[in-house]
């Protein structure tokens, strides 16, 4: 057999197992027996046997299982492992409480379960019938990293678990940390305690764990039926019992001030710590209450971390870039001479937009100073004029983006000012720098989460010519590809494997990723809830009815108005259509279980017990749902106080069943 013959039969090996590795660990539906997968297996290691030039690092011989490019076998999180939103001063806060309030429709009196955010990595710990099944990194919230080994070398996660009233199926999560002490340690190797942790954690061989103490935290539970526990501070007292370990400065606090206290008193003390702390995370205590609040898009709305001041540094402006966001903002971002911030080193700092550069009055050469927070963008906060020349020029914003196109600010209505950002003017894929931001977009882990096509390799691919629009993915030229450096036949192998997994996507995924200005993750679900398919959704624009979408509570002019522009252009509406031939775009999965199903909801009037955002949360979650104009399909019209009167008598005449709140709640239950 010619060399060319047998690496592609070892492909064609490698691929079929990676399928049954997603099928098995991914989806948690193998289509094939453990004895016919170890078979596949064996083949392959057989074939690295005989044929040594086949050996590389993504082998099943080297890593475990389900690695299409990393070292780690991934497993999907079977509840998302969500970050925080941050808040910074006490406005943050108040606004962190008044938006739990309006979501509640009222007032309450809220008691808060206070905990240190340790600068560590979290971690996710599934125990079955009390024995540590799986560990697992975040990865990106969705997927993490199965590190059951490395996680099992810390002596602060228990491995068996024996209390009675332990849960027989629970994931724990907390994290992982290294004390300052033995980071002093390592200091030449690692840049700060966060990356030791991480560093450490993810090594490929277990016993390489060992060397460095980790020491876990645990916090809170992904999947897990709570049953009897009803508060967070429980949760944790339950937890120390089990064996975990819990930070010994958690505490419940039930007032803004106090917290406000509490931090100021605590961002001094973090220094006797010995761990790093960068905030603390406000957790509303009541479980049921949390349920009730439930998640945005990336944070549940019912925490916060709220971080310590950052950590800041004096560094030089070397040059002043302009760069091109995906939505045409120019950003300047200052080149600087590189300095430790906190254990970090910086090299870049956003100054935000024009009239910031304008205000500070920023100039190239200019001494600054720079201030990072946790995963927050390093900003300029102001310049030592001492240290500036007296030949010193003013920086001229350019009026052009680097496209050639001329720039324009918005006139913004509400506000009745200019925008502070200037911005190219969107059209479509012709600004060569949008271009590129738009396909990064495109293929990011919340739109199509491609693996192995990260945003350096769009970038390089983009200087290649090999993708000029989002379509290009889907017809790349491997043969070029396999001969750039550092692209073997495997990596060509993987990424197609990954391009072809990134077909199936659902309607949301795909119209949050055209990247369309003001449709972010959580606008696009609405537009996929109302439109239901791909050719709905087209049948919209092509029939100039985007001002139907009005009807969705949450689309108001600002999305209208940005889908108008957006669609004015036809290149942009025939890169949709071309896409969508290519893609397999499934309609919104919805909970087909619940009890509402196939019931249409809509309100009127204003609700005593919660917000409209909440009631329709709870419908969707009960499988029915939310219109917003009274017709035929409607079932149901649910008046609250005061509700308008033309409503209530369209959907008498229709014969519309009318419920009262109280009626509504019955019929859930
Ligand atoms: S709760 C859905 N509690 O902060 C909320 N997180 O930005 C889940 N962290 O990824 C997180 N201490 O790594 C929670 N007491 C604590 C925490 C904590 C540190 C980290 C964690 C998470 C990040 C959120």
């Amino acid at each position: 057999m010619k060399e060319s013959e047998i690496r592609s039969n070892y492909l064609k090996k490698i691929n079929e197992l990676k399928k049954h590795n997603k099928l098995y660990f991914e989806d948690s539906s193998p289509i094939i027996s453990d004895k016919d997968y170890d078979k596949i297996k064996k083949d392959i290691l057989n074939l690295e046997k005989k044929f040594s030039f086949l050996k590389n690092d993504s082998s099943p011989s080297v890593s475990l299982g389900y690695t299409p490019s990393k070292n780690f076998i991934k497993s999907k999180h079977r509840v998302k492992m969500l970050s925080l939103s941050n808040a910074f001063d006490a406005e943050d806060l108040e606004n962190f409480e008044k938006k739990i309030f309006n979501y509640l429709n009222k007032k309450i009196a809220l008691d808060y379960s206070v905990e240190p955010k340790i600068d560590g990595i979290s971690a996710s710990l599934t125990y079955k019938n009390g024995s540590l099944i799986m560990g697992t990194s975040r990865g990106d919230g969705t997927t993490g990293e199965v590190i059951t080994e490395n996680l099992k070398t810390i002596k602060d996660i228990p491995q068996k678990i024996t209390s009675k009233d332990f849960p027989n199926d629970i994931d724990i999560r907390g994290e992982v940390f290294i004390k300052r002490s033995e980071f002093d340690k390592l200091k030449n190797d690692f840049a700060n305690p966060r990356n030791a942790a991480s560093g450490s954690l993810r090594q490929k061989n277990p016993n390489e764990t060992k060397k460095i103490p980790l020491n876990f935290v645990a916090y809170t539970y992904g999947y897990f039926k709570s049953g009897q526990i009803r508060k967070q501070s429980d949760f944790l007292n339950s937890l120390q019992r089990w064996g975990f370990k819990t930070n010994e400065h958690n505490k419940i606090l039930n007032s803004i001030d106090d917290l406000i206290n509490f931090h100021k008193k605590f961002e001094k003390e973090r220094f006797d710590l010995e761990y790093d702390v960068d905030g603390l995370v406000y957790k509303i205590n009541s479980l049921e209450l949390q349920k009730r609040l439930g998640f945005t898009a990336n944070s549940p709305r019912w925490a916060i971390a709220h971080k310590f001041s950052a950590d800041s540094a004096f560094s030089q402006i070397i040059d002043i870039n302009i760069q091109v966001g995906r939505t045409g903002a120019l950003t300047p971002v200052a080149r600087i001479k590189p300095v430790n911030i906190g254990g970090v080193v910086v090299s870049n700092a956003t100054l935000h937009n024009e009239d910031e550069i304008i205000r500070k009055d920023i100039r190239l050469h200019d001494t600054v100073k720079i201030e990072r927070a946790g995963d927050v963008i390093p900003h300029v906060i102001s310049v030592d004029l001492k240290k500036r020349k007296k030949s010193s020029k003013k920086f001229v914003f350019p009026k052009k983006c680097p496209c050639g196109f001329d720039t324009t600010k918005e006139f913004n209505k509400v506000t009745k000012k200019f925008d502070a950002v200037r911005r190219c003017p969107d059209r479509g894929f012709e600004c060569e720098k949008m271009a590129v931001e738009k396909i990064k977009h495109f293929i990011s882990k919340e739109a199509l989460n491609i693996d192995g096509l990260g945003k350096k390799v769009v970038e390089k691919f983009w200087d290649l010519k090999l993708i000029r629009f989002p379509q290009d993915i889907f017809n790349l030229d491997y043969t070029q590809i396999s001969k750039l450096e550092g692209w073997g036949n495997l990596s060509v192998s993987n990424l197609k494997f990954s391009i072809d997994q990134s077909k199936k996507v659902s309607l949301d995924k795909f119209l949050y990723s055209i990247g369309i200005r003001h449709i972010g993750i959580e606008n696009a679900k609405l537009l996929a809830e109302y439109t239901k398919s791909i050719s709905n959704f087209l049948n919209f624009i092509k029939n100039k009815k985007i001002n139907e979408f009005l009807n969705i509570d949450g689309i108001g002019d600002t999305q209208i108005n940005s889908l108008k522009k957006f669609f004015e252009n036809k290149s942009n509406y025939k890169i949709i259509e071309k896409l969508s031939s290519i893609l397999n775009i499934s309609d919104l999965k919805l909970n087909k279980n619940g009890k509402l199903l196939n019931n249409s909801f809509m309100f009127t009037g204003k609700l005593s017990n919660m917000s409209r955002a909440e009631a329709k949360s709870l419908i969707e979650e009960n499988s029915g749902s939310v219109v917003s104009s009274v017709n035929k399909k409607l079932k149901y019209l649910i008046i609250g106080d005061k509700p308008t009167n033309r409503k209530v008598e369209q959907a008498k005449e229709l014969g519309i069943k009318i419920l009262s709140e109280k009626e509504w709640l019955n019929l859930l239950n």
